[in-house]
C-alpha cells in the first residue's frame, strides 16, 4: 500500500478501536489515522505520542451529527477526502427487558446504531469525493445470537448488520465497500459487571478456550480496509473462536 490513506477510528481510546489504530499505524506506513476520543484520552494519547507524524486525536462523540460533520471535515482539510472508516465506538446497558428503563433502551441504540447511521452518511460523501472508500462496522456476536439481558444492545448491533447490507448495496459500484465484524468475548474488556468466575466459565464455553486478543479482530479489520478486500461487501464476519 503506497498510497496514502485517511482512517478514522472511534472509540479509539478504547481496548478494541486502539488496537485497531495500532494496527493500521504498524502495518500501513502511508496512512493517518484519527482517533476518535469522547471521554478518556490517555490511551490514544499515547499512541499519538508513539505516530506523532501520523496519528491524531479528534474529538468526536458518534451521537451527534454535528460532531460528525465537524471530524469529515477535518480530515479532509488536513489531507483529502476519507478513505476508511471504522465505526468502533459501542456499549451496552444491560437489563431483563422487563425491567429496562426507556433510557436505557434509547441509549444504547443511539450508541451503538444511530450513531453507525451518522457516521455513514457523513462518510460516504466524503470517499465518493475520493472514489475510494471502506467502512467497517463493529457489531457484536450479540446481534446473531442474542443472550438475555441484551435485548437493547442485541438490536442495536442487528441493526448494523442490516444497515451494512443495504449500504454496501448502494455504494456497491461506487468504489465503497461496507462490511462488518461480529467479535465474541475480547480479553483485556469484560462485560462490566462480570465476575472472574464468570468470565472463567465464559472461556471454558468456548471452543477455543480462550477469548480474542484485540489484535486478532483488528488484523480482520485491516484486511476488510485493504485494497486486497475489494470484492467483499456487505458481509459479517463472526469471529469468536467457534463460540456458535
Ligand atoms: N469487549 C468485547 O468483548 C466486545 C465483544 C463484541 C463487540 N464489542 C464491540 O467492540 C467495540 C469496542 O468495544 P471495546 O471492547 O473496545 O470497549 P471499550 O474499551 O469500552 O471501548 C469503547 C469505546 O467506545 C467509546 N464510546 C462509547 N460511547 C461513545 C459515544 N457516544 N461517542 C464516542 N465514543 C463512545 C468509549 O469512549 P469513552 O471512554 O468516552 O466512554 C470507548 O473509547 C464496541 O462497539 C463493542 O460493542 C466488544
Amino acid at each position: 500500500m503506497s498510497a496514502e490513506r485517511r482512517i478514522l477510528i472511534t472509540g479509539a481510546n478504547g481496548v478494541l478501536g486502539g488496537a485497531i489504530a495500532r494496527q493500521f499505524l504498524e502495518r500501513d506506513p502511508a496512512c493517518r489515522v484519527w482517533l476518535g476520543v469522547r471521554g478518556k484520552r490517555d490511551k490514544a494519547e499515547e499512541l499519538a505520542r508513539e505516530y506523532p507524524e501520523r496519528a491524531q486525536l479528534l474529538s468526536l462523540e458518534v451521537t451527534s451529527a454535528e460532531d460528525w460533520q465537524a471530524a469529515v471535515a477535518a480530515v479532509e482539510t488536513a489531507g483529502g477526502p476519507l478513505s476508511v472508516l471504522v465505526n468502533n465506538a459501542g456499549g451496552h446497558d444491560d437489563a431483563l427487558l422487563a425491567t429496562m428503563r426507556r433510557e436505557q433502551w434509547n441509549s444504547v441504540l443511539d450508541t451503538n446504531l444511530n450513531a453507525v447511521f451518522l457516521g455513514c452518511q457523513a462518510a460516504v460523501g466524503s470517499m465518493l469525493r475520493g472514489r475510494w472508500g471502506r467502512i467497517i462496522n463493529v457489531a457484536s456476536l450479540s446481534a446473531l445470537h442474542s443472550p438475555a439481558g441484551q435485548a437493547n444492545y442485541a438490536a442495536a448491533k442487528a441493526g448494523v448488520l442490516g444497515l451494512t447490507q443495504s449500504l454496501a448495496k448502494e455504494t456497491a459500484r461506487l468504489g465503497i465497500t461496507v462490511n462488518a465484524v461480529c467479535p465474541g468475548h475480547i480479553e483485556g474488556a469484560p462485560p462490566a459487571g462480570w465476575t472472574d468466575e464468570q468470565l472463567q466459565a465464559a472461556r471454558r464455553q468456548t471452543p477455543m478456550r480462550r477469548f480474542a486478543r484485540p489484535e486478532e479482530i483488528a488484523a480482520v479489520v485491516f484486511f476488510l480496509a485493504s485494497p486486497e478486500a475489494s470484492y467483499m461487501t456487505g458481509s459479517t464476519l463472526k469471529l469468536d473462536g467457534a463460540l456458535v
